[in-house]
């Protein structure tokens, strides 16, 4: 499998959002990149399995939904049903991971564990085992728009060594602030699913720009 780019759709204008995703499909998107968020966890609202299920039945890209939510437990069940095949889930938040992973996968998506920026590495040590992948927050959650954090570069060497080790099918995702600046050295860094919201979202041309992430990324993984 290739490196994929994921459109944070989050970062969308909502008025035309069908157009907007259909374009990034257009431009080559592998998957599109859902954030859910509860106010309470991060200190945004986006939207729920309802909104999913309206864009997934319309599209046959993956939907990969990155839940920013507490409890995540009680609502996986309807994201699924609505259509998302990759779940993710923050290790800060779910005390009982592998239980949250294996309910996931017995519903027959990806399961996915997510990092916020001061997390330790290590503390995704054992759930690398049981995920099929890893997200690698490079901003801290809640918002689009915001600065790619520097130090997301080390972590995602470590990251990578100690999947290397414990489990070398999980793939590793990244998002936050990923940009036509930075894209190429995340990939070269051995980062698999690129998330980008604001880089795609605020062109002018969305599939224009979508293509052109994706060229990067051929460059990128060419080298
Ligand atoms: C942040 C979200 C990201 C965000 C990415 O909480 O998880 O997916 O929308 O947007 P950009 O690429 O603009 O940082
Ligand atoms: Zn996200």
């Amino acid at each position: 499998m290739g490196v994929l780019l994921a459109p944070s759709i989050l970062a969308g204008d909502w008025w035309c959002i069908g157009d907007q995703i259909r374009q990034t499909i257009e431009g080559g998107a592998d998957i599109l990149h859902y954030d859910v968020m509860d106010g309470h966890f991060v200190p945004n609202i986006t939207a729920g399995p309802e909104i999913l299920a309206d864009i997934s039945k319309r599209v046959s890209v993956p939907i990969d939904a990155h839940l920013m939510i507490e409890n995540p437990d009680k609502y996986i069940p309807a994201f699924v049903e609505a259509g998302a095949s990759w779940v993710s889930v923050h290790v800060e938040n779910t005390p009982h991971l592998h239980r949250t992973l294996y309910l996931i996968k017995d519903l027959g998506a990806k399961a996915g564990v997510v990092l916020n920026p001061a997390t330790p590495i290590s503390a995704v040590e054992e759930a690398l085992r049981h995920a099929d992948y890893v997200l690698l927050m490079s901003v801290n959650p809640g918002f689009s728009g915001q600065k790619f954090i520097g130090d997301s570069i080390r972590r995602l060497r470590e990251l990578r060594s100690l999947r290397d080790r414990i489990n070398p099918d999980c793939l590793i995702e990244i998002d936050g602030g990923i940009k036509e600046e930075n894209i190429v050295q995340v990939v070269k860094e051995g980062a698999q699913v690129i998330v980008v919201g604001s880089g795609i979202f605020s062109a002018e041309d969305i599939k224009a720009q979508t293509r052109k992430l994706k060229d990067l990324i051929s460059s990128a993984v060419a080298v």
